[in-house]
């Protein structure tokens, strides 16, 4: 197997085209933790083993750990640290890391709840327009991937109209941080990506107060007046960090959600007639299917897991897909129960590196979600044979879904 056709199975893991994944389900009973040498990864796709994994001090989320890492060619070391993307990646794995505490006031639960109104004013923004609709819409391209950027950059402060807004919305798309399974030509893009995503926000935490509303730049910065531990530099990398990470994985997650729930009318139907069972429905949307196909780590010192040794510097790929369907954990784990015991999954990670954004995310794929109950019409039809895929780094994309409003 060569590096490009790794990037095919990162997006066969998630099982959107070849549904439902039948590689890594294979994979997880004949060969739990299996090297793949075209990969040069271990991939592990038991429950079990992914969630043991991520607690383990052994492994690192930090890529300078692998042995073939190939440092960003930028000779600024900022950038450097950001593409490596620190600050949340440090090893040791720290859950008091600075940006996890810098985050915590600016996303936590009662935060994100003050900001489910600016959520819900971007849901509204472009999910009025649809209620009229009786053509063909594109639900990523009109619904999910524009509101998507829209609350990360009102949640940074940044206004939604004039030259900011305009180079926020064309940063690169590409994959922004430079990992060492990517292909060359895949790194270089990521690097270029990450480094205009690092100026545009130096540019903006320099520029903060004449530029940004109030937002969690400024809330971080006013967090990091007076402790001189925190500099510009450090609010900097966080907040790149989370643009990096925070922008398209919700409206991803979103439109996936959607095209599930059309793939699935019987729940569709299920959560029209109760709209209680939305939050639960999103848990088990994204057990499914969250876009996230794996999550990366790198041996820090050998160590035996099912009679493998898995050796200091190798790269260990923790298959989301393999552990979030896992039929000793869910049972009939391929079929969508939105009534399902959700609580096992582990859509946003495990341990140290849970996802730091899961407040907003929850809130935004709810309010999505709701949103398109009120304005998919009971007959609408995706077309199947328009729809279109793409990959970035360990995240398969919905790029295109479009939905016949017209019957
Ligand atoms: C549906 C949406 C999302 C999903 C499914 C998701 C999933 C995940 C997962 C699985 C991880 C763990 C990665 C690992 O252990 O290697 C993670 C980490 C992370 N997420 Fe999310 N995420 C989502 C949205 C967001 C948003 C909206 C933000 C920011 C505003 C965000 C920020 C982060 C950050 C900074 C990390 C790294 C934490 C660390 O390494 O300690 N995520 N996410």
């Amino acid at each position: 197997m060569t590096g490009e056709e790794l990037l095919d199975l990162t997006t066969v893991m998630t099982g959107p085209r070849t549904e439902p994944g039948p590689l890594i389900a294979d994979l997880r009973e004949r060969d739990p933790v299996c090297w793949i040498p075209g990969l040069d990864a271990w991939v592990v796709t038991r429950h079990e083993d992914v969630r043991l994994l991520c607690n383990d001090p052994r492994l690192t989320a930090d890529a300078s750990a692998h042995d073939g890492y190939i440092a960003p060619a930028t000779t600024d070391p900022r950038a450097a640290r950001l593409l490596a993307a620190l600050p949340f990646r440090a090893t040791p794995a720290d859950p008091e890391s600075l940006g996890r505490r810098m985050v915590h006031r600016t996303l936590s639960p009662r935060a994100i709840q003050r900001t489910r109104q600016q959520i819900q004013e971007a849901v509204e923004e472009f999910a009025a327009p649809l209620r009229r609709r009786e053509d063909v819409v594109d639900l990523v391209g009109e619904f999910t991937k524009p509101i998507s950027t829209t609350v990360i950059g009102r949640l940074l402060g940044i206004p939604d109209d004039g030259e900011i807004a305009d180079r926020f919305r064309n940063l690169p798309r590409a994959a922004r941080n430079v990992r060492p399974f990517l292909s060359a030509v895949k790194r270089e893009k990521a690097e270029r990506s990450g480094i205009a995503v690092f100026e545009f926000v130096l540019d903006l935490v320099e520029a903060r107060r004449e530029a940004l509303r109030d937002g969690i730049i400024t809330d971080l910065l006013a967090a990091g007046e007076g402790n001189e531990r925190t500099t510009n530099e450090d609010i900097v990398s966080v907040v790149a960090a989370l643009v990096a990470t925070g922008t398209n994985t919700p409206g991803n997650g979103a439109s996936r959600c959607l095209l599930a729930l059309l793939k699935n009318p019987d729940q569709l139907d299920l959560l029209r007639r109760d709209r209680s069972l939305l939050p639960n429905a999103i848990e088990e949307l994204l057990r499914y299917d969250s876009g996230l196909v794996a999550m990366a780590r790198y041996v820090l010192e050998d160590f035996e897991l099912r009679d493998r040794t898995l050796k200091k510097g190798q790269l260990v790929i923790l298959s989301l897909t393999g552990a979030n369907r896992d039929p000793r954990v869910f049972p009939d784990p391929e079929r969508i129960d939105i009534l399902r015991d959700t609580r096992a999954s582990i859509a946003f990670g495990h341990g140290p590196h849970f996802c730091v954004g899961v407040h907003i995310a929850r809130s935004e794929l709810q309010l999505m979600v709701d949103a398109a109950l009120d304005f998919l019409p009971l007959d609408a039809r995706f077309l199947e044979d328009q729809i279109q895929w793409g990959s970035k780094g360990l995240m398969s994309q919905l790029k295109r879904l479009p939905v016949d409003f017209g019957g």
